[in-house]
């Protein structure tokens, strides 16, 4: 009796209890075999012995109770403890990632002509020979095909040169009215503190019936538009020459270091380049087979932006991977 109070009393855990239970209660357990043991004794035994085994047996079967009771209880507290949180413990959240920079420039420059009704179209960055160049007015052994020079793969295929193939693209898949944006990826033979193999553009196209867009519409939007990107500015239309627009202006804005003071940024002529334009070259829409109609162009680097709105003085650590220059952009 008292060896089998000390085993319930000794067991430590639940499994343990419930093997006890059953080498007591079980189909081969003690008290089964007591009670075989009961049909060999002579009858007038037997009522004694089968109401001490059952005594017995009620006994055991409440100290197996009270014990489980017990284990249990210590059990749930220890899953408690095991499962709580430590508040005070260090907190390592990740921290978390941010669009570079050049994308957010990217954003926030659609995000501006969208709002001024423009839709955006994409092209393939493998471009051939007449997107790229023919077609925009650029045709073979012409001398400005030197300052857009390439990578280049076999049957006049190439790494496009700047985002206009688009241009092309849309006019011969549409008809006008159009009025579109093309930001993507461009590529060229460059390498120095502000050039890249690979950087972005943003294109820009509106072409209607002859004599709704004018020179005068070009001028509003990207006067507008530059306004929003950099803020109280000054807006400079300079003359120049692309060939798919005719006439072209670079457009430069007031340097917004030394607000046209004349700086290192702006090689002390208080201007910044920032894109290119112009009214849609003849020869282009020529090319895509459109009569009666007048449009403009415009195209712009986004790196450029992004380098100045952010004072980066190397291009080329835009695209380095180097976390310490991302997470300054959080
Ligand atoms: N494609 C020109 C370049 O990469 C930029 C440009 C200039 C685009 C004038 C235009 C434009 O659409 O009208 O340098």
């Amino acid at each position: 009796m008292n060896e089998i109070k000390q085993a319930i009393n000794d067991c430590e855990n639940l499994k343990d209890l419930e093997q006890f239970r059953l080498s007591l209660f079980g189909k081969k357990g003690l008290f089964a075999k007591e009670f075989v043991k009961m049909k060999s004794l002579p009858n007038e035994k037997k009522r004694d012995f089968a109401q001490k085994l059952n005594a017995d047996k009620e006994f055991f079967l409440n100290l197996l109770n009270d014990k489980k009771m017990i284990l249990e209880s210590i059990a749930i507290e220890e899953e408690m403890r095991d499962e709580s949180v430590d508040v005070t413990l260090f907190n390592s959240t990740p921290t978390s990632g941010a669009l570079h920079p050049v994308m957010a420039t990217m954003d926030k420059i659609i995000e501006y002509f969208l709002s001024m009704n423009f839709s955006i179209q994409e092209g393939p960055l493998v471009e051939d020979d007449f997107h790229n160049f023919e077609a925009l007015n650029l045709p073979k052994y012409h001398p400005a095909r030197d300052m857009q020079d390439t990578f280049y793969f076999k049957d006049s295929m190439l790494l496009r040169t700047h985002t206009s193939p688009v241009q092309i693209r849309t006019m011969l898949e549409s008809e006008p009215p159009i009025r579109i944006i093309s930001p993507g990826a461009v590529f060229r033979r460059d390498y120095d503190l502000t050039h890249t193999p690979m950087f972005h553009q943003i294109e820009g196209l509106v072409v209607d019936k002859d004599g709704v867009v004018s020179f005068a519409n070009l001028k509003y939007i990207l006067e507008d538009f530059l306004k929003y990107m950099f803020g109280d500015v000054k807006v400079r239309f300079r003359p120049s020459f692309f060939p798919f627009t005719e006439p072209s202006a670079e457009v430069d804005i007031s340097c917004i270091f030394c607000k046209g003071e004349g700086c290192r940024v702006c090689s002390q002529t208080g201007w910044l380049e920032i894109l290119g334009s112009g009214v849609v070259d003849p020869n282009v829409f020529k090319a895509v087979g459109y009569e009666g109609v007048s449009g403009y162009a415009f195209g712009l680097g986004i790196e450029r932006v992004a380098m100045l709105l952010h004072k980066i003085p190397d291009l080329r650590s835009l695209f380095e991977g180097d976390l310490r220059l991302l997470e300054q952009f959080r």
